[in-house]
């Protein structure tokens, strides 16, 4: 019989998985507390001890940890294992301030590539696939993480990292990969460079991407699996709790990442009281480290926001496609907006291609958007008309009125990493 799963854990029963998770939970809380002088102080002033711990309810009890812990502490003073034992480093940088540093021990860079493995498996990767990464490589984790974890799983990998669009699209054609790894909106640009080239996706051995590190809409699947003749599958995670892989789409069904529950126990809290939320509820995204010797992370706060569905694919839950996180919520006279939601709109007028940047200005007291988007290559479609269309659709489904300026191919800034969709020129933000 083929393989169903990566791991046998991944088809566990409830019940088994919660077993583990709560075995687990009381050690990483220990581990925690016991090395590290942060968590102890966080602990005690919460009057909690992780004796306190007793099944998973309990974990309510214990202190969040945020971003603003790891940067107090910086750049190594959250570590829960001594310096010799570190192996490896990574940080994200972040837009201000110092840069938040993450430390792994030797097994924990072998469980994360494992995970990545169980990860580019659920995607429907398999031994002796080709997997073209082109996440970037160094202090940022999707690089070496996707990379560590395609060589866990047999595949020749061929770590081209990101940039050099160019090059990227020459070598897709002379090494015919069939997987490739990239944020997708690095994918639209790449592809994009296919078209100009000459390059004929369907004619590709590629057969499926794996896009993460930012948020991306299921039209946005659409467009990418439709133009690039791929499976188009999500793989989500973040470099304080470990770096890509922590949940991932599975690609036979499509409908959010498999959460890693044996690595990480996930709970979505209200941002606002902190509350726990059943189950099924919208609110931010918490996650305990299981496992984890070098960093440690207890109720790490994500900002991201989603619910938790019952597993599909696998037994272990999911969470629904992220769409936004609470910083990228921006408030428009008022309207809670997600560049997401303009994403999807401008996917929906035929003729506009996905790049898009959005200008938001103070006038007159007011605030007021420009969304700068291009038309697509070769559309002889009225810019006008294009540009009436997608101010009508955002009036209606997103509730804001903006400007739109429709522009030729290639006159916008294009991403190789994370795509930067938002200028907030207003400064209250
Ligand atoms: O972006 C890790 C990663 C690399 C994930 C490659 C997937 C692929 P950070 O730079 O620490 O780590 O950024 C983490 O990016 O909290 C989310 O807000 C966002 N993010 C990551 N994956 C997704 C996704 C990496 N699939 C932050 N969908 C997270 C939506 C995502 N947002």
């Amino acid at each position: 019989m083929p393989r169903l799963a990566y791991d046998e854990i991944e088809n566990a029963s409830i019940d088994e998985i919660r077993t583990l998770q709560a075995a687990r939970l009381k050690e990483s809380l220990h581990h925690a507390y016991a090395n590290s002088a942060a968590y102890r102080k966080k602990f005690d002033a919460h009057n909690v001890h992780p004796d306190d711990f007793r099944s998973l309810e309990d974990l309510s009890k214990f202190p969040f940890t945020t971003k603003a812990d790891l940067r107090d502490n910086y750049p190594f003073g959250m570590f829960c294992a001594p310096m010799e034992e570190i192996s490896r480093i990574h940080a994200s940088s972040g837009t201000t301030g110092r840069p938040t540093v993450v430390g792994y021990t030797k097994r924990d860079i072998d469980n994360w590539a494992n995970l990545v493995a169980r990860s580019i498996f659920a995607a429907g990767g398999r031994a002796g696939d080709r997997v073209h990464i082109a996440y970037g490589y160094g202090l940022f984790t999707g690089g070496l993480g996707a990379h560590y974890g395609a060589e866990r799983l047999g595949c020749t990998v061929i770590p081209m990292s990101g940039g050099q669009t160019e090059k990227q699209v020459q070598l897709i054609q002379d090494f015919d990969p069939d997987i490739i790894m990239v944020t997708p909106s690095y994918m639209l640009n790449i592809g994009d460079e296919m078209r100009r080239q000459g390059v004929d996706p369907s004619q590709l051995a590629l057969r499926i991407g794996i896009f993460g590190a930012e948020p991306w809409t299921d039209s946005m699947r659409k467009e990418l699996e439709s133009n690039l003749h791929i499976d188009a599958v999500d793989i989500y995670g973040l470099s304080e709790i470990m770096g890509p892989g922590v949940a991932q789409e599975c690609v036979e069904t499509k409908d959010g990442p498999t959460v890693w529950e044996d690595h990480f126990y996930p709970e979505i809290i209200d941002p606002q009281s902190g509350e726990v939320l059943p189950d099924g509820e919208k609110g931010e995204l918490v996650f305990t480290t299981l496992t984890k010797q070098g960093l440690p992370m207890i109720r790490y706060r994500t900002r991201d926001l989603t619910r938790l569905l019952p597993g599909s694919a696998r037994s272990m839950r999911r969470i629904e496609k992220i769409t936004g996180r609470s910083d990228d919520m921006l408030i428009i006279r008022g309207v809670n907006v997600f560049p997401t939601q303009i994403e999807e709109q401008i996917l929906a007028v035929k003729g506009l291609s996905p790049h898009y940047l959005m200008e938001i200005e103070k006038q007159a007291h007011l605030d007021s958007v420009t969304i700068m988007v291009e038309r697509v290559q070769g559309s002889n479609a009225n810019i006008d008309g294009l540009a009436a269309e997608l101010q009508t659709k955002i009036k209606s489904l997103v509730g804001i009125s903006v400007t739109v300026e429709v522009k030729e191919v290639g006159k916008l800034p294009r991403s190789e990493g994370k795509a930067r969709h938002v200028i907030d020129k207003r400064n209250t933000h």
